[in-house]
């Protein structure tokens, strides 16, 4: 007999699909227990705030049973003012008892592929070189770029999807999404968080983006 975590470790089937608003609350929870509270004072956070994900890149990975294991989204920004718009990655989070399993790879595969066919051009994301420069992050085009508040410089990454997209990118990353409705917002009030429950709105619901072979 198998046990949830046992399943985690040993199944090989975990789906990889667009957030719906009832997965809100799970993946709060998740990011809580992956991340800890700290997670709201990041600089990204306010590049995310009041806004929503971009259009079908808010991805979770669920196991075959139903459950949460981990979460990305990705939100629209500019690259300076009045320069060309690019995506932040994050939070990019995976469950502690399902660590290690290529729950976190997976989803950062999909939705780079999903970002590419939805005709984004570069990815940009602060988190730790190591991991990420295996999806091919580096430092190397996010020199003339700057986070609006504190972050450490040599964790601020960027990928092109398009070769040469960022060769002229310069200046202060500034929030593009779309911005939360009022009757979103509402919505939001209920989990008792100004971030919550809203981004899942811009996803397309339950849509499957693919079952993954860890
Ligand atoms: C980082 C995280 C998303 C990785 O997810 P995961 O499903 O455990 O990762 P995968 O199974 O796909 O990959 C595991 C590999 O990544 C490596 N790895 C994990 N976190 C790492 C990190 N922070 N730095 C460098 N390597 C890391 C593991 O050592 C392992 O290496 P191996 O393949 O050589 O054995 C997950 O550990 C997590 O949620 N951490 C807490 C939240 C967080 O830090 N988010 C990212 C912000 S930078």
């Amino acid at each position: 007999m198998h046990t949830e975590k046992e399943t985690i470790e040993t199944s090989p089937d975990i789906l990889i699909v667009a957030e719906n608003p009832a997965d809100v609350a799970a993946r709060e929870a998740l990011l809580d227990r992956a991340m800890g509270p700290k997670r709201r004072k990041k600089s990204s956070e306010k590049l995310r705030r009041g806004r929503r994900p971009s259009e079908g890149l808010a991805l979770i990975a669920r196991t075959e049973e139903g459950s949460l294991v981990g979460t990305v989204r990705l939100w629209d920004v500019r690259l300076g003012e009045g320069g060309p718009t690019a995506l932040l990655l994050g939070p990019l989070a995976v469950d502690p008892s399902a660590k290690g399993a290529g729950i976190g790879s997976a989803l950062m595969r999909q939705a780079i592929a999903e970002a590419g066919r939805l005709g984004h051009r570069a990815i940009l994301l602060v988190g730790d070189a190591p991991y990420y420069a295996r999806f091919g992050f580096t430092t190397e085009k996010t020199g003339q770029l700057s986070m609006p508040g504190p972050y450490e410089r040599d964790r601020f990454l960027a990928l092109e999807l398009v070769p040469g997209a960022l060769d002229d990118a310069k200046g202060v990353l500034k929030a593009a999404g779309r911005k939360l409705g009022a009757s979103v917002r509402k919505s939001d009030s209920a989990f008792g968080k100004s971030d919550v429950a809203t981004d899942s709105v811009s996803t397309s619901f339950g849509r499957p983006a693919g079952r993954v072979a860890l």
